[in-house]
């Protein structure tokens, strides 16, 4: 029998696939499909302390072997969250992992504040959107604006594990990574999307309306990968990994840098079924290399 259950900065998840922020909403579509109790995790849709509208259309474009995106936090506020989504989550036998943004080091404390209160299982906080002018990547580019939003959630979560999302868009990811250990994160999760644009030749304009967005898909995967590595190494934090997944192997790949678990996210959009199908073709991986536990795959790269 191979034990599919992982350890999560303490909590514990039935398998390692959970879905990624923003591409799952608050899974109401979703569960028209299956089961949410079929998942390690959801990670909601992110959050923000007021209702927000988003970015203007177009904010969304594909890109080979993947999309862009600049929707740019659209969400209807943590209140309505915990009043009319959290409890609809709760229905499934899963972990609930809300993921928040700030334009301030305090808005990340009040909302901290509220989803502790509400009882989810784990905060993601989110420091890494490339799609808002206010706080977003702001604060997982530097240092010290990582470190402070860290301590204000951790300050405000009443023990609830503090999990940060990390950004690709830095020279060194690591630095961070080790920004936020040393401010007291449980765990961090990463990548978010990577910047990127596309321009229409015959309008000579940028498809999105924001002109940039974050890239997602299968073409991040071995940045994604690359970064867990570095990140796994620099770090004693667990790390969800993300960036790419579609298919067991990529989940695999980033457990053997060093994930815990693995978040699938744009796959989604092709197939709602995909992290049932990732989770099941890593166990078959896992098993026929004799595992007998799938947490065994964690940190076993054997580099040259
Ligand atoms: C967005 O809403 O623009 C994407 C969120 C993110 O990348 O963190």
């Amino acid at each position: 029998m191979l034990d599919l259950s992982v350890n999560l900065a303490g909590v514990t998840l039935k398998n390692p696939v959970v879905v990624a922020s923003g591409t799952f909403g608050f899974g109401r579509e979703y569960s028209q499909f299956y089961d949410l109790g079929e998942l390690g995790g959801i990670c909601a849709k992110g959050l923000t302390l007021h209702p927000r509208s988003g970015n203007p259309a177009p904010r969304i474009a594909e890109t080979p072997m993947g999309i862009l995106n600049s929707v740019g936090l659209e969400n209807p506020g943590v209140d309505t969250f915990v009043a009319e989504e959290l409890p609809f989550l709760r229905k499934f036998d899963t972990k609930i992992i809300a993921n928040i943004s700030g334009n301030t080091p305090e808005e990340y404390g009040i909302m901290c504040e509220k989803l502790s209160g509400a009882g989810v299982d784990m905060i993601e906080v989110n420091i890494s959107c490339p799609n808002v002018k206010a706080g977003g990547l702001a604060y997982g580019t530097r240092l010290e604006l990582a470190a402070e939003v860290t301590e204000e959630a951790k300050k405000h979560a009443n023990g609830v594990p503090v999990m940060v999302k990390l950004s690709p868009n830095v020279t060194d990811i690591t630095e961070i990574a080790k920004a936020v250990e040393g401010a007291g994160a449980d765990a961090v999760s990463l990548i978010n999307t990577i910047r990127g644009m596309r321009i229409d030749v015959n309008t000579r304009r940028p498809v999105l309306k924001m002109n940039t967005g974050g890239l997602s898909g299968p073409a991040v995967l071995p940045v994604a990968v690359r970064m867990v590595w570095e990140v796994a190494q620099a770090v004693s934090l667990p790390i969800l990994g993300m960036g790419g997944v579609s298919k067991g192997e990529d989940a695999v790949q980033l457990m053997l840098a060093g994930a815990c678990a693995v978040a699938v996210g744009t796959a989604l959009f092709a197939d709602p079924f995909a992290p049932l199908t990732v989770r099941d073709s890593l166990a078959d991986i896992a098993a026929k290399q004799g595992l007998t536990a799938v947490s065994g795959l964690t940190g076993g790269v054997r580099p040259w």
